[in-house]
């Protein structure tokens, strides 16, 4: 009983006086353990420990190698764990060191700018360590242990504090990072004392005295367990409160913030066909949003295209403080060269450490790619494991699993008051671009807004290559009195008007390859001629040119307004040359405004020439050529 209280509290390391299990068979990276006969029967297996095997065959140079492992099913006096390194060499009989605690994070300053394995080792660590090859079972501490942080306290001495209450912050970066107190304390503690100053990470600051009278010492940083929601212990108490997203996250990106919309702590998805722009697109969304952090978690991409982002953050500026992005960026990297077991667990690390920052009061972005190979790992695994298959021979419980991370998104009221908000973004690799498929089927019952990719759009250069027939967002409704107050009285309506006319757009299109241009009526041209112009200068925008690539908010309405005018507006044009002729100059000169910084001259020079050349076709339509 008492090896599972400590389970619980991963704070709380239990001496390791248990005698040891044995490891009683091997298949690929799932081992089966025996947990080890003790007078009062046999030891205590928890789903979810973390383990250590102690394989007897010694690593190079005689070392002796301490492979991780977490238990994933209990059966009696047996469990299976999953190995998160190679299993070559374990054999039966191997001693198995149980560690008393759930897979967990390390939580606390330093996180930020650090590019992580899915366990939580820092990359850099370990190659400076170990060089580029990495040996087996090798572990580095998440958080430099030396760095000292100048510690401020908020809280003093006879406080009444709960878990979660902030006791003091050291500056992190740009960011004002709040050490609170232990997120597993129940009830009131008491601060003992506090003491202000420079301290490493575990370094005492504090120390507490909780409900059950048991004094508790406190450094700049904890840790938590990355299956459990961080906050759950916090809402159950009342100290912290979930509220709902009423405002959107800007991304910069017209096709998002003005047709298919993100919430501040919402969720959304990308689905799309290998190759679309499916990566490009979270890079964008990662640079340009308006957040305080953001959590890229790289899960079985190609390691060219994680190292391509790990060198290219640290050379691009954060718009919103002029800093590095690396400064507020925490890179979680599996490459599918990886484990796939380590890669299944990058996630939920991810989104603890998402978590952690969301309960500062900051804003949060987690971006996943791709959870396609997330779901794969987790496949794998129970296939290994011989669970009854669902459908495509995914586990039956892919569908929670899928739900269980996306609902750890959302805006929080944190104890102190403030207000933090974790968006999640997935991206969804489906073979064959078939959406179909479970994995995406899953992913948009759960998601608010889904960004479809098209290749077909790619394919055309169409970029960013969503496909605005296909995509959808349910904050443009859910958000709309935002976006009244905020941007014009009746936005959502237009937009949605927008939505229909891309629609009529494509209808047309289609009768067209059919019947030819001949085929059509000079009417249903124009309207082809508007919807196009209408994806040309505002649904596509260029990642490449500098003005371009971002569009805050105040700029986008502006916009909006304006080609809202010129596809909503009469044509007397007399024949579909005189229609086509127009609307490609309109195009060509609305595309240099979206070059144009906003509001300079050349920007109000061409606002002139497009009213010009907007005045120059008459409203008025003679009935005949309707
Ligand atoms: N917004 C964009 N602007 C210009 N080019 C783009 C854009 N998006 C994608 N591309 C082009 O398409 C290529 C593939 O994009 P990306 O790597 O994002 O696809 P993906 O969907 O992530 O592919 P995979 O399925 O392999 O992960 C890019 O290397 C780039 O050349
Ligand atoms: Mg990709």
């Amino acid at each position: 009983m008492a090896k599972k209280a400590a389970a619980a509290k991963p704070n709380n390391i239990t001496a390791k006086t248990l005698p040891l299990a044995r490891v009683v068979s091997v298949q690929d990276d799932i081992v089966t353990i025996e947990a080890a006969r003790t007078v009062d029967g046999p030891g205590l297996l928890v789903k979810n420990e973390v383990i250590y095997i102690l394989p007897k065959r010694l690593g190079a140079g005689g070392r002796q190698e301490r492979l991780k492992a977490e238990i994933l099913r209990v059966r009696g006096n047996r469990a299976d764990a999953q190995v998160y390194e190679s299993t070559k060499g374990v054999g039966i009989g191997d001693e198995v060191e149980q560690s008393g605690q759930l897979l967990s994070v390390q939580l606390g300053p330093g996180l930020l700018g650090q590019v992580y394995d899915g366990l939580q080792n820092p990359l850099e660590g370990l190659a400076q360590a170990h060089g580029t090859f990495l040996p087996r079972g090798v572990e580095i501490e998440a958080l430099d242990q030396k760095q000292k942080w100048s510690f401020t306290a908020h809280a003093k001495a006879t406080d009444t504090v709960r878990a979660g209450d902030v006791l003091g912050s050291v500056a992190e970066r740009h960011l004002t990072h709040k050490i609170m107190a232990p997120f597993d304390i129940e009830g009131e503690a008491r601060v003992i004392w506090i003491q202000e100053g420079n301290f490493n990470i575990s370094e005492p600051v504090a120390e507490i005295e909780t409900r059950d009278k048991q004094r508790r010492i406190v450094s700049l940083q904890q840790a938590w367990p990355v299956r459990r929601p961080l906050p759950l212990t916090l809402m159950r108490a009342g100290v912290s409160e979930r509220l709902y997203p009423d405002e959107p996250l800007i991304t910069t990106l017209r096709l998002i913030d003005t047709f298919f919309p993100i919430a501040r702590g919402g969720v959304a998805c990308i689905p799309g066909p290998f190759g679309a722009g499916k990566t490009v697109l979270q890079n964008l969304i990662s640079r340009y949003s308006d957040v305080d952090v953001v959590v890229i978690v790289a899960c079985g991409e190609r390691a060219g295209e994680v190292v391509e982002t790990i060198k290219e953050f640290p050379n691009l500026s954060d718009p919103k403080t002029g800093g590095s992005l690396m400064d507020r960026t925490v890179i979680i990297c599996n490459t599918s060269s990886m484990p796939v077991a380590a890669r299944e667990a990058s996630i939920y690390t991810g989104i603890t450490l998402s978590e952690y920052y969301r309960q500062m009061g900051l804003d949060v972005l987690l971006l996943a790619d791709s959870t396609s190979r997330w779901a794969q790992a987790m496949r794998e695994t129970s296939g290994r494991l011989e669970e009854i298959p669902g459908e495509e021979a995914f586990p039956a419980y892919l569908d929670s699993s899928i739900k269980g991370v996306y609902e750890r998104a959302g805006v929080m009221r944190t104890n102190d008051g403030s207000v933090g908000s974790l968006t999640m973004i997935g991206t969804v690799s489906p073979a064959g671009g078939n959406f179909e498929e479970p994995v995406t089927q899953s992913t948009l019952a759960t998601v608010k807004t889904f960004l479809g990719l098209s290749a077909d759009r790619a394919y055309k250069r169409f970029y960013p290559s969503v496909d605005p027939l296909l995509s959808w967002s349910r904050y443009l409704e859910q958000l709309s009195s935002w976006y009244e107050q905020n941007l014009r009285p009746g936005w959502s309506a237009r937009v949605n008007e927008m939505i229909e006319l891309l629609n009529r757009g494509s209808s047309v299109y289609q009768m067209m390859q059919v019947t030819g241009e001949e085929g059509i009526t000079l009417n249903d041209f124009v309207t082809y001629q508007k919807a196009t112009l209408l994806d040309m200068v505002y649904l596509q925008q260029d990642a490449y040119d500098p003005v371009d690539v971002s569009t805050p908010i105040v700029r986008q309405q502006t916009a909006f307004d304006l080609v809202y005018h010129l596809v909503t507006r009469d044509y007397a044009f007399s024949d579909k040359a005189g229609a086509q002729d127009h609307f490609t100059r309109m195009t060509g000169l609305m595309k240099n405004l979206n070059y144009a910084v906003f509001n300079s001259a050349g920007y109000k020079d061409l606002i002139k020439q497009i009213e010009t050349l907007d005045q120059s076709v008459s409203e008025i339509i003679l009935p005949e050529k309707a």
